[in-house]
């Protein structure tokens, strides 16, 4: 059986089988990776399991160490940016517009972005007239990382300026991450429906799973006084202690917005959720994208 666990912080997904579970105790893991950090910070901790019995879940939800630098302890319900993980959200949210029967055109996994957004073109011809939904999501356009972007460029301006990057790698021959290919699909929903995809990702994911703290909103999550400072170490001399603490600082929340207003980095990577809502999630994934409880 999967006993899935997700971490939040820097972490992405983690899986493990529930026997070699057992044998090791969570907590005393957990711990040991915030000392072996020496991490002035920490993380929640999300644990779910489908008991034998139809729709009996077992969950457990935690938070490790420190949330703020005032001290506060991370807890349950302590808001994280999940950075990438977002992006299953937005697959998520593009499968729902797919499998959405009153458009008059359907769109599938296999539908070529050339005919779907007028913006698009890659600097390959190949990879331009070839690239389906499928290819974006799994990250195998030709085209490499190319992170630099600015927060205030668009949408529709950052498809635009996608031409003019260089491939390193021809279409479908490897596997190269693009958070660029994250930024077009959350395009789809104004293109496709009309309406923002954080509303749209609010009222089809977010909202009838019952994650009432999960926002792409810093301002949101901020007046809610639960989110974490993300926190850096200052004046620490590397090569004499690579985990040394120096001077603890509190950064500012790296993707700010406000209440509804979009950010153009949000598709790859702007929620923000704590361990509870993080388990709903998990449950959502292996019940088939159902709602734990109520279906
Ligand atoms: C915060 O957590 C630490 C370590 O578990 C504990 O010793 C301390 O009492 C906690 N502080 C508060 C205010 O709960
Ligand atoms: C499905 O399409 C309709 C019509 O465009 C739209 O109103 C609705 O929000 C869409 N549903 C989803 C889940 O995208
Ligand atoms: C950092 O530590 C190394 C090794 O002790 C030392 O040689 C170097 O001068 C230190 N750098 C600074 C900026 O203090």
């Amino acid at each position: 059986m999967l006993l899935p666990t997700l971490i939040l912080d820097c972490v992405p997904l983690v899986y493990c089988d529930a026997a070699s579970a057992n044998k090791i105790n969570i907590d005393a893991a957990i711990k040991s990776i915030l000392e072996d950090f020496n991490t002035p910070g920490g993380f929640g901790v999300a644990v779910v399991r489908k008991s034998t019995q139809e729709s009996d879940w077992i969950v457990e939800t935690k938070g490790y160490g420190v949330a703020k630098l005032d001290g506060t302890n991370a807890t349950k319900d302590t808001l994280f940016a999940i950075g990438s993980n977002s992006k299953l959200f937005k697959a998520l949210a593009t499968g729902l517009l797919i499998s959405n029967e009153s458009f008059l055109t359907r769109i599938s996994w296999k539908t070529k972005i050339a005919s779907l957004v007028p913006e698009w073109g890659l600097m390959d011809p190949v990879a331009s007239a070839e690239s389906t939904i499928q290819d974006m999501m799994s990250h195998r356009t030709g085209l490499p990382r190319h992170g630099l972007i600015s927060l205030s460029d668009t949408v529709s301006e950052i498809i635009r300026r996608l031409r003019y990057l260089k491939p390193s790698a021809s279409f479908r021959e490897i596997w190269q991450y693009n958070n660029h290919m994250y930024t077009l699909l959350s395009y789809f929903p104004p293109l496709l429906v009309g309406v923002s995809f954080e509303k749209h990702g609010n009222d089809f994911i977010i909202e009838p799973l019952d994650m009432h703290s999960t926002t792409y909103f810093s301002e949101r999550a901020e007046k809610s006084g639960k989110l974490a400072d993300g926190m850096m170490r200052d004046g620490v001399n590397q090569s004499e202690d690579l985990f040394g603490v120096g001077r603890v600082r509190a950064l500012p929340y790296w993707l700010p917005a406000k209440e509804n207003t979009g950010n153009v980095f949000f598709g790859a990577g702007g929620l923000i959720s704590n361990a509870d809502d993080m388990a709903i999630w998990l449950q959502a994934l292996l019940n088939e994208g159902r709602h734990p409880i109520n279906n």
